[in-house]
């Protein structure tokens, strides 16, 4: 059990008004939780703070070589008051996987936990009610020590950030459009694409700018070897329906193991939907389109949940989905997951665990 020091703010903010958009990733709460790592030592002084920006050294190892970590989360609030975090340990534990791949040492679970309980219980008045919004949660750990050198930092910063957002797409479940990327590659097998680190978002800018320029809200990557397998979007995994069944990639070392994606395959093997988690050529896709039986594209992550894709562009070619429009399914699991998400539906697979 973590000793968290608390140090309450004498000088709240004014929370964001219900008719405030909520644009997301752009208010911060009252408060944030920070604890130290020191080799010898270990993780320690556990506290929770007013939100203020931090003083770090110039030479602090993460400005230099990027050794640092970071996860998305959220809490909701149930219509019975009760506030709920979706599925907290898939995300502590993508994030310690993420930390052994970058050699960050590892935070143990259950004060990971206690960590992100005891922050968004402080500012719980923060998360607000309205649908489609809710309190986004961003743990990370950044290498401080003062050193310019390659090797694993001995001292670390856990952080955790909590914004109340809106929707994470101005369009809202409205259907995206996504650019093929042809050129540029985030991540191939062996390298850090399954991690959840700065450097795979990094390696994204220069296309996402590029598909932004000719109207794509994000950018869909192919594996980088062979240049014809699909991988994932910018910050979503990618899920089609073909004649019946759902498809997506297989995790194979480059994407990021998504939580909503493993909620939506969850789901599908529940409702009794064939399932397929394997290789998908673009051939395949544009086959599929061709014929007809290209029946649902879309992406899933914790910011959007479920985005339908009305549109996919390679090279010069255009491919609208369900008539730019949202399909069944994609209505369907987001439906049910928000639906889970905010205490209105049962909770099957135990997802959900409340704040207390
Ligand atoms: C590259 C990438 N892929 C997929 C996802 C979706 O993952 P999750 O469902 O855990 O949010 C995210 C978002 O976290 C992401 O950044």
């Amino acid at each position: 059990m973590l000793d968290i020091r608390i140090e309450k703010t004498k000088t709240p903010k004014e929370l964001p008004g219900a008719e405030n958009p909520l644009k997301f990733g752009t208010i911060f709460t009252d408060h944030m939780f920070l604890m130290n790592y020191e080799t010898g030592k270990g993780w320690h002084d556990a506290r929770i703070e007013p939100y203020k920006p931090i003083s770090l050294e110039p030479s602090a190892m993460v400005f230099h070589y990027g050794q640092e970590m970071f996860e998305g989360l959220k809490a909701y609030k149930a219509e019975d008051g009760r506030v709920l975090l979706f599925r907290p340990d898939k995300n502590i534990e993508r994030a310690n996987k993420t930390n052994r791949r970058i050699c960050i040492p590892e935070i143990p679970e259950e004060d990971f936990l206690q960590a992100l309980q005891a922050v968004v219980k402080i500012d719980e008045a923060w998360i607000p009610c309205k649908p489609g919004t809710s309190l986004y949660i961003r743990p990370f750990v950044i290498a401080t020590d003062p050193f310019l050198g390659v090797r694993p930092s001995d001292t670390y910063l856990f952080m955790i950030i909590l914004s109340p957002v809106g929707a994470y797409y101005p369009e809202g479940l409205n259907p995206v459009k996504i650019w093929i990327e042809d050129e540029y590659v985030r991540a191939v097998k062996g390298g850090i694409g399954e991690a959840k680190t700065g450097g795979n978002y990094v390696a994204s800018l220069r296309s996402q700018v590029k598909a932004h320029e000719e109207g794509y809200s994000q950018v869909l990557w192919i594996d980088g070897v062979e240049r014809k397998y699909i991988e994932e979007v910018g910050a979503m995994n990618i899920f089609f329906k073909i004649n019946g069944t759902i498809v997506t990639p297989k995790l194979n070392g480059s994407i990021l193991p998504g939580v909503t994606r493993d909620s939506v395959i969850s789901l599908s093997k529940s409702w009794g939907l064939p399932v397929e988690e394997r290789k998908i050529s673009i051939d395949e896709i544009f086959e599929a389109h061709k014929n007809g039986s290209l029946e649902e594209v879309f992406g899933t992550g914790t910011a959007a949940v479920i985005s339908p894709v009305g549109q996919l562009r390679w090279e010069d070619h255009i491919m609208k989905v369900q008539d730019g429009g949202i399909g069944e399914f994609s209505q369907k699991f987001y439906d049910t997951i928000t639906g889970i998400q905010l205490g209105k539906l049962e909770d099957q697979f135990n997802w959900t665990i409340e704040v207390e």
